[in-house]
């Protein structure tokens, strides 16, 4: 959810500017573009070395380059933000933002910026309680900037009280609601399963289908870029993804994905089986390869476990279930019976009828089933914007 975003970190000279690389290198495990700027104060307490090594680009101080005589613009720096974090914040730069004084580079970029801008003080006990800086921070709240409050523990002078600065995680969250503050799926936990499973035959063959695991994986993405946290079960795919915000499980066969899925199962707010998990299994899989001098070979098949079979039967009040149903024939009520069976509600049918949709296509066409009877039929689209459309179904859902 923050891949692309960029980020300008603003650090002030105080000791909890040390937990500041830490928070950048969150950030661009993110896929975020940080830049960092110090304040001439800051520069005591954390290296600009550290920080550019880490953010991957060089941190800016000054309004002007000593070494080649270019100067930073405050103006296309403040406007080059997604979002401006100053922190930790100081008691004095504090004070400057609330009088609305420029006079360093940073002071100078938040005046010029457009957009939302966070703080988290960090002092002693008894600067934090000052009144002078009690109405500073009441001035910056008033200006629409959002706080992130300090915490209570041991400070560096020693002394015991609010003044920390939060830690990177948490700073880190404050970032992604700052700048996704609406989503319903914020937090929630999504379990989806993507792909095929190869059932083996011996130990170089297997038996598989067609599933690339893109619709999966694109739900997935999309369930992350709305900051839910993702646990993808993935099969045998060439596709995967590196987004960050999701977790990614391969397995192989059926059996693997039941165990995994059902692991993960009940603690998910919402499940997506997106995968074509087999139906049948070889009973007793050769562990020596097949001779093909064995003349005619047949194998036995048993059924697989019906992992959302299972999973419906096991749900919770309050927990979103959504199945697949890949049809070619009486696809609705096919899909309708799936949904019942299953104790799903929703599920995402695609008949094999349509031209572009299932198995290998970048596109999809999809009619929506919901247990309270809505029936919504869509036209062929990317899985990308498919996603979206199964998203903003279970987002009604909820
Ligand atoms: N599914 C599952 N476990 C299985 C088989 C299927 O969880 N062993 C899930 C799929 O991920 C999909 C849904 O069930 O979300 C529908 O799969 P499908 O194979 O079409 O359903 P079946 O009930 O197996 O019916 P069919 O006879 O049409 O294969």
């Amino acid at each position: 959810m923050l891949k692309g975003k960029k980020i300008l970190i603003g650090i002030t000279g105080g000791i909890a500017a040390y937990k500041i690389p830490f928070l950048v290198r969150l950030l661009k495990k993110s896929g975020t573009e940080v830049q960092v700027m110090l304040t001439p104060a800051a520069r005591d307490f954390v290296t600009p070395l550290t920080l550019s090594t880490l953010s991957q680009r060089p941190v800016l101080i000054d309004f002007f380059n000593k070494d080649d005589g270019s100067w930073n613009s405050h103006i296309e720096l403040g406007l080059w933000a997604d979002l401006l974090l100053v922190a930790p914040l100081t008691a004095n730069t504090l004070a400057k933002m609330a009088s609305g004084i420029a006079d360093n580079l940073l002071l100078t970029t938040i005046l010029s910026s457009r957009c939302p801008v966070l703080f988290a003080p960090a002092m002693d006990l008894d600067m934090y309680q000052h009144p002078a800086t009690i109405e500073n921070i009441k001035k910056l709240k008033s200006f629409g900037y959002r706080m992130i409050e300090p915490v209570k523990g041991e400070l560096a002078s020693g002394l015991t009280g609010v003044g920390r600065l939060e830690e990177p995680e948490k700073i880190l969250e404050v970032i992604k609601d700052a700048l996704n503050p609406k989503s319903v799926f914020r937090g929630k936990k999504v379990l989806v399963s993507a792909g095929p499973t190869y059932e083996p035959v011996d130990p170089v063959r297997f038996l598989g289908n067609h599933s690339t695991g893109r619709m999966g994986i694109e739900m997935a993405t999309a369930f992350a870029g709305l900051g839910a946290e993702v646990n993808l079960v993935l099969g045998p795919s060439g596709l995967t993804t590196d987004d960050p915000s999701i977790k990614v499980y391969p397995v192989t066969t059926a059996e693997e994905m039941y165990d995994r899925c059902m692991g993960i199962f009940p603690e998910s707010d919402i499940t997506v089986m997106a995968a074509a998990v087999a139906d049948f299994t070889p009973a007793n899989p050769s562990e020596l390869k097949i001779k093909k001098e064995t003349g005619k070979a047949n194998i036995d098949l048993v059924p697989t476990k019906d992992i959302l079979a299972s999973m419906g039967s096991e749900k919770k009040p309050g927990r979103i279930l959504v199945g697949f149903a890949l049809e070619t024939d009486n696809e609705r009520s096919n899909a309708k019976k799936k949904l019942q069976n299953k104790n799903l509600d929703l599920i995402v049918l695609n008949s094999m009828k349509d031209k572009g949709a299932g198995f290998g296509y970048q596109t999809n066409k999809v009619t929506l089933i919901s247990a309270n009877g809505t029936e919504k039929e869509f036209p062929l689209k990317s899985k990308k914007e498919v996603a979206r459309d199964i998203l903003l179904a279970i987002e009604a859902l909820l």
